[in-house]
């Protein structure tokens, strides 16, 4: 009797055991087959209605997708997430992801955008991409020269290392393509130069200091203002859409900083280079005088250009209030948006269908669409390049 339990017992475990262990493998060749199913499976991107199709393994992103094949989309932030700026068009979007929704608007996201450094293949899909992204290239630069302008900004000078030099649109920007041991940095950076410079490409970089004593300077930034005589960079480009429009009504410019440089590029292209007669008046507001570069150029196309005024706008130095430079432009004291409403919009009665182009740290960008919003201006007449 004892026996025979013991007996019905072990059956019992080794049933248990037996069944076990065929889960065990069953589960095992799950797995086996579906890794293999994902690993082979491939799908297919469809750009521009079949102008260019390519095929690209399954759960591979979007973004690293085409830049594997030579179209290289805007980033900031080199796929992280963050700039918004690598969006594409699809056919037929699907659901947008929790970043494409907090990063994208309301209107880029039913037009079908996506965020190509969000989007894993899962299936076959179409895309339109514009002409201008089509048609960047990426190449290697040599730097011909490394000039400081102020205690941070420096100006850089790059030449094709094959001589072949792209066609750009002046306000256009490049991205620069840093690789390092650890990742791979993209970082837009405006050209400065007009179409009478069209040889190489002129940069202003700010060096990016930290907020807080110990932490590291930026990447990028501290990567091209160390970069001496005959050291090579990587570059795409061009990109942009902060372009001279085609009009004839008075223009406004405000730069920040660093910002002067595609303002530098339009102001220069528009007398120098176009001869234009538009009414033109330029802002450019700094910490303290020091700080502020192309002064002088930009002083000096008053007495050539009467139809071109200049404004310097220091936020951290006093002025006596009306005070015009011995060259003869205008100094204020405070934001530079503030001085531009109180010394010119407050008193002019069509400043609501004139342009505005601005360009400068995120602060002033906001500050400047907030004024011309209660000014009325029209969106259409509004083009600003935020550097973020
Ligand atoms: C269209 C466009 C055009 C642009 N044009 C220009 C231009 O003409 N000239 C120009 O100078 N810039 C321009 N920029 C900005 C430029 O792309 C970079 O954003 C800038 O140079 C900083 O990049 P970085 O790699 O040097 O800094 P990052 O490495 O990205 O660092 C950013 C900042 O964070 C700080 N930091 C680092 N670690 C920490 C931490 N742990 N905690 C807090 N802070 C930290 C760094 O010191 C730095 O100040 C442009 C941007 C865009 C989008
Ligand atoms: S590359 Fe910046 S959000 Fe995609």
């Amino acid at each position: 009797m004892i026996e025979s339990l013991e007996d019905n017992l072990w059956f019992l475990v080794r049933c248990e055991l037996v069944f076990l262990l065929v889960i065990g493998l069953m589960v095992t060749l799950l797995f086996w087959v579906k890794s293999k199913v994902a690993v082979s499976k491939e799908c297919v991107v469809d750009i521009n209605d079949g102008f260019k199709k390519i095929v690209a393994s399954y759960s591979s992103k979007l973004f690293e997708i085409l830049s594997g094949n030579g179209i290289y989309l805007p980033s900031a932030c080199g796929g992280g997430g963050t700039c918004g700026m690598c969006k594409v068009k699809l056919k037929d979007p699907g659901e947008p992801g929790l970043i494409d929704r907090s990063i994208l608007t309301k209107h880029d996201l039913d037009e079908g955008l996506r965020l190509a450094c969000q989007l894993s293949l899962k299936q076959d899909i179409k895309i339109n991409l514009p002409s201008s992204v089509m048609d960047v290239k990426k190449r290697k630069f040599r730097v011909i020269s490394n000039k400081q302008l102020t205690p941070l900004i420096y100006e850089i000078k790059l030449v094709p290392v094959d001589g072949d030099m792209f066609e750009f649109e002046v306000g256009d920007y490049i991205q620069v393509e840093l690789e390092t041991k650890e990742d791979t940095y993209i970082r837009g950076y405006s050209m400065a130069n007009s179409s009478l410079e069209k040889d190489y490409i002129l940069l202003n970089i700010r060096l990016a200091v930290p907020p807080r004593p110990r932490l590291p300077v930026g990447v990028v930034s501290s990567f091209l203002t160390s970069r001496a005589k005959g050291d090579e960079v990587m570059i795409t480009g061009p990109y942009g859409e902060f372009h001279i429009s085609e009009n004839e009504v008075p223009m406004v410019y405000v730069a920040g900083g660093v910002g002067l440089s595609s303002i530098r590029a339009h102001v220069v292209e528009l007398l120098e280079g176009r001869g234009s007669k538009r009414k033109i008046s330029l802002w450019y507001g700094v910490r303290t005088k020091k700080d502020g570069y192309y002064i002088e150029e930009m002083a000096s196309f008053m007495d050539k250009y009467p139809n071109f005024s200049f404004n310097l706008v220091l936020s951290n130095e006093s002025v006596e209030p009306g005070m015009v430079n011995k060259q003869g432009y205008n100094l204020y004291t405070g934001f530079v948006h503030e001085a531009l409403y109180l010394n010119l919009l407050k008193d002019s009665l069509d400043a609501s269908e004139w342009e505005y182009y601005f360009c400068g740290p995120s602060l002033m960008n906001r500050g400047m669409i907030g004024l011309l919003a209660d000014l009325g201006v029209k969106r259409s007449n509004i083009y600003f390049d935020d550097f973020g």
